[in-house]
């Protein structure tokens, strides 16, 4: 358990090292291992969940080589072992804090005539895996969990039937377990979502040569696809950005370059979010590698102390789902808009590495700022000052980089504890922040 001491900043400078995408290297490596012939995978995310996923891919017989050091991009050339071809792993595997290793994996295990059992740390062990269960059981496999509902999830494969099902929350992840063992079935699996989610998944499928068609909410696959091997370039994380951007649009001396993020549509909710509220965010050098955007930003100051102020408003609906992970920090930012911020429909935000609606309301008050909690959101009235003080992250890699930015600009010093969660998705994340600290 490793404490940070945050201390305020007058702006963020220069360039940004950022680790590549965690939700687009997760789909390609395990699509990479089902695949025939090898795949490259550049600027693979760094973080403990990508590499969770990759010792998991080891333990179920796929052959990988990583190279690069831990705090860097990653080279990995994964032997793909075509579909249905993954071996009986010979323990538990382990998807450390990693929803989506777990999630994902369980749609591909459904579909192997074998028992596996998936398991998690403290965090994912507390968060519900019915909602993949309940689809994959329909396809033919069976499945159990603790209670019903927590890890570990103990699945036995089975030789799957094909289904249209309609997701009762929209979530990426179950849309992704569901297409993974659709992949394996014969005939066309169908996926309907109440509210877009990310799309890498389909991206990714298509790339490897997978048919499938997409109308509106709905994506239907065609099974037993030959995929095939090739290279990719990850681009790297829009969500990890997020933090930089925040604390750089709030500070008032920043002129920051976060380079080659990802700007799928899908995911670019808080560009237009920040647009709509008058932030100065340029796109530059716009280009597409296996069915990506990417482009850099540049993010110069236009607020801060003393300036004018971001509006704020209301964050509800579709909104939400496609500013998910991005919620933590914009709560935080909320606090120095004009008019505050409204968010709702964010229930799912409590079923994520931990409650992040009562852990933001928890450490906001900390800092001395007012906030109610609703069981889908919180208000967070405007033009509030942050006071140093100490806060938890409770585990959590987004509280904690929200929390870090909330310290930047508070006045007085900050000491974040269980900092080192950072290291799932953004390792190196606090010396980021010092290296572009005006
Ligand atoms: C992810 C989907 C989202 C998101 C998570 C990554 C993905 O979760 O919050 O960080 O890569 O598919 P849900 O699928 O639970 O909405």
């Amino acid at each position: 358990m490793s404490d940070q001491k945050i201390v305020p900043a007058r702006g963020l400078v220069g360039t940004a090292r950022l680790p590549g995408d965690k939700s687009i290297s997760h789909r390609l490596a395990i699509l990479a291992a089902l695949a025939e012939g090898t795949t490259e995978l550049r600027n693979f995310c760094p973080g403990d969940d990508c590499r969770r996923t990759l010792d998991c891919l080891r333990a179920l017989g796929v052959s990988l080589e990583v190279a690069g050091q831990p705090e860097s991009a990653l080279s990995v050339h994964v032997a793909g072992r075509g579909l249905g071809g993954l071996e009986a792993p010979a323990g538990e595997l382990d998807a450390g804090n990693s929803g989506s290793t777990l999630r994902m994996l369980a749609g591909v295990l459904a579909a192997h005539p074998f028992e596996s059992v998936l398991t998690g740390d403290a965090s994912l062990s507390r968060r519900p895996m019915r909602r993949v269960m309940e689809p994959l059981r329909q396809m033919g496999a069976s499945l159990t969990a603790r209670d019903g509902d927590f890890p570990p999830l103990r699945i036995c494969g089975a030789a799957l039937q094909a289904i249209d099902y309609v997701l009762p929350v929209a979530s990426a992840q179950v849309k992704t377990a569901i297409l993974l063992a659709g992949l394996h079935a014969s005939g066309a699996t169908s996926v309907e979502e109440p509210a877009r989610t990310r799309d890498h998944t389909e991206i990714a499928l298509a790339e490897f040569g997978a048919r499938l068609e997409r109308h509106k909410h709905r994506v239907t696959l065609q099974g037993r696809p030959r995929l095939r091997g090739k290279a990719f370039f990850i681009p790297n994380d829009l969500s990890a950005a997020a933090f930089l951007m925040a604390a750089g649009v709030l500070l008032p001396e920043t002129n920051l370059v976060l380079p080659q993020v990802g700007l799928n549509p899908t995911r670019t909710g808080l560009l237009d979010f920040l647009a709509a509220q008058g932030a100065q965010v340029k796109i530059l050098d716009v280009q597409e590698a296996n069915g990506e955007l990417r482009g850099s930003l540049h993010l110069r100051a236009r607020f801060g102390r003393g300036g004018a102020r971001l509006r704020g408003g209301a964050l509800e609906g579709a909104l939400t789902v496609a500013l998910i992970d991005e919620l933590p920090v914009l709560a935080v930012l909320g606090t120095q808009t004009e008019e505050g911020l409204r968010l709702r429909d964010a229930a799912e935000l409590r079923v994520k590495e931990s409650d992040r609606l009562g852990a933001l309301a928890e450490n906001l008050r900390r800092l001395g700022v007012t906030v109610r909690e609703y069981p889908d959101g919180l208000d967070i009235p405007g033009q509030q000052r942050l006071r140093g003080a100490e806060v938890d992250s409770f585990g959590d890699h987004r509280l904690a980089m929200a929390l870090a930015v909330a310290g930047l600009v508070a006045e007085g010093e900050t000491t974040l504890r269980n900092a080192e969660c950072v290291e799932v998705s953004f390792p190196g994340f606090y010396e980021v922040l010092e290296a572009l600290r005006a």
